[in-house]
């Protein structure tokens, strides 16, 4: 091992308490990029990484703006001309924290219990950021980065970087780099390193059913007025067939089919139905039958309902018939789907189904496109052997069910390629409430990484 990396490695884990407070302070703010109310709070989040960057020495720190919540950047290009240059992505926003009574304690108070340390973004992904952020300082701090680094991190991952593309279009040439590292994508479990290939998209909607022109006396009225919630749920329940299968018109027209050589390997993954039975707690698993649980999360689209609203929801009974429905419906995509065609697919099925008894309005509210990335490049070299030299085992490679804008984008408009990974587990109850962090798998994070630094070809 080159005494460089050993300098950093122990001066990573003698500083690792500190790094933890700093990290408890990034937690602290409620940086949810989703309530407007909270836009200050994302901001100063911005501030935050900004003035960590600083602190890292880094050049041209510049928070910058977008249509929606700012990008930060920062560089260091000291290793020269004839050295890699590798971009590292991160995300300081955050997904919000209701229901806030089954916190067990303050999202923005991070917690340790026993191994874990308890905030809302602590896994996904400001724990990450930090790693990311501590790698380096500790390579800086005992000698010299053995590459360029430029940082990039957004604020609006978590309603699908909307203004991410633009951003990446207009400072394309910025953003130039040999590689991105991605640590937003997480791993199979603490004791299996993981590297993600592909992404599954997203298309979001908002449907909303609207009745009589006010909430009625469901006495007076209920039986010859079409009750919206019960025309949105008959809707859909109509959205899916017997086996699971999606119903929209066309729906499944682009999606690529997976090998046998990749549904091999996908079936070799330790994520069995056993796994998801564990980390979920349901009594049984559900879908389409001819794929397995961790097939059904990779290479095949869904539709999910992610809320519904309607009438009296309060203590107590109200007889109401109300006046209009509402759900927030999403689908994840698999190559070759686009977002466009499902929400056009949405709107024929509507057409098609929606009763004369009400009126409907859909909204397109984000999306992100899929994506499968090489699982051989110079960032993937990297990046494993970094994990395998702190892990002592090869990493596993998957297709996540999640979706991270970015790596689309990045590859379209600034042809730099992602390697993504993380530190991240499943049972990390990222999006859910008491969001965790599991520390001795984030501090192996910062030593893959200073790793990873270390073994760029
Ligand atoms: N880190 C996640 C995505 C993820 C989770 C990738 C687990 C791999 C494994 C990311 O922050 C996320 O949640 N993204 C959103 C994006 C959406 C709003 C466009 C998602 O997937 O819901
Ligand atoms: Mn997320």
């Amino acid at each position: 091992m080159t005494d460089a990396r050993q300098s950093a490695l122990e001066y990573a884990h003698q500083n690792n308490g500190r790094f933890l407070d700093e990290l408890k302070d990034f937690l602290a703010i409620p940086s949810i990029s989703t309530s407007p109310e909270y836009t200050p709070d994302v901001r100063r989040a911005a501030e935050w990484v900004a003035g960590q960057l600083h602190s890292l020495g880094m050049d041209n720190v510049q928070i910058m703006p977008t249509e929606g919540h700012p990008v930060v950047y920062g560089e260091q290009l000291k290793a020269g001309k004839d050295a890699p240059t590798v971009l590292i992505y991160g995300h300081y926003d955050i997904q919000p924290v209701d229901p806030l009574e089954l916190w067990t304690s303050d999202p923005f108070k991070a917690e340790v219990r026993g191994d874990n340390l308890y905030a809302r973004g602590s896994s996904d992904m400001k724990g990450q950021v930090i790693a990311s952020l501590k790698a380096v300082e500790s390579i800086i701090q005992t000698g010299a980065l053995p590459v360029n680094v430029k940082w990039f991190i957004e604020g609006e991952e978590e309603i699908g970087s909307a203004h991410l593309g633009e951003f990446i279009k207009k400072n394309a040439k910025l953003l130039e780099a040999d590689f991105c590292v991605n640590p937003d994508a997480g791993m199979i479990n603490a004791d299996s390193p993981t590297i993600t290939y592909g992404l599954r998209g997203l298309a979001y909607f908002e449907v909303r059913v609207f009745g009589p022109d006010r909430d009625l006396h469901s006495g007076l009225f209920g039986g010859t007025v079409h009750n919206p919630a019960q025309a949105l749920a008959e809707l859909i329940a109509g959205m899916h067939d017997k086996k699971g299968r999606i119903t929209l018109p066309g729906f499944y027209d682009k999606v690529r089919k997976a090998g046998k050589a990749e549904r091999a390997d996908i079936a070799r993954l330790p994520t069995t139905p056993k796994h998801f039975l564990k980390q979920t707690g349901v009594p049984a698993l559900w879908g389409e039958p001819d794929y397995s649980p961790e097939e059904r999360v990779s290479i095949r689209p869904t539709l999910e309902v992610n809320g519904l609203l309607s009438g009296f929801t309060g203590e107590g009974s109200k007889t109401v018939l109300p006046a209009w429905a509402m759900a927030k419906i999403s689908c994840r995509l698999v190559p070759d789907q686009d977002p466009d065609k499902i929400y056009k697919s949405l709107i024929q099925y509507m057409k098609k189904n929606a009763p004369k008894t009400i009126k409907w309005d859909v909204k397109n509210l984000h999306s992100a496109g899929t994506a499968i990335t090489e699982r051989d490049s110079v960032g993937v070299r990297a990046m494993a052997k970094g994990l395998e030299q702190v892990w002592g085992k090869r990493p596993l490679f998957k297709r996540e069910g999640g979706s991270i804008g970015v790596v689309v984008e990045l590859q379209k408009y600034a042809g730099v390629d992602s390697v993504l990974t993380g530190f991240g587990l499943p049972e990390d109850n990222a999006h859910s409430p008491n969001e965790k962090l599991h520390l001795p798998t984030w501090k192996k994070g910062i030593d893959a990484f200073i790793n990873m630094f270390f073994s760029v070809e």
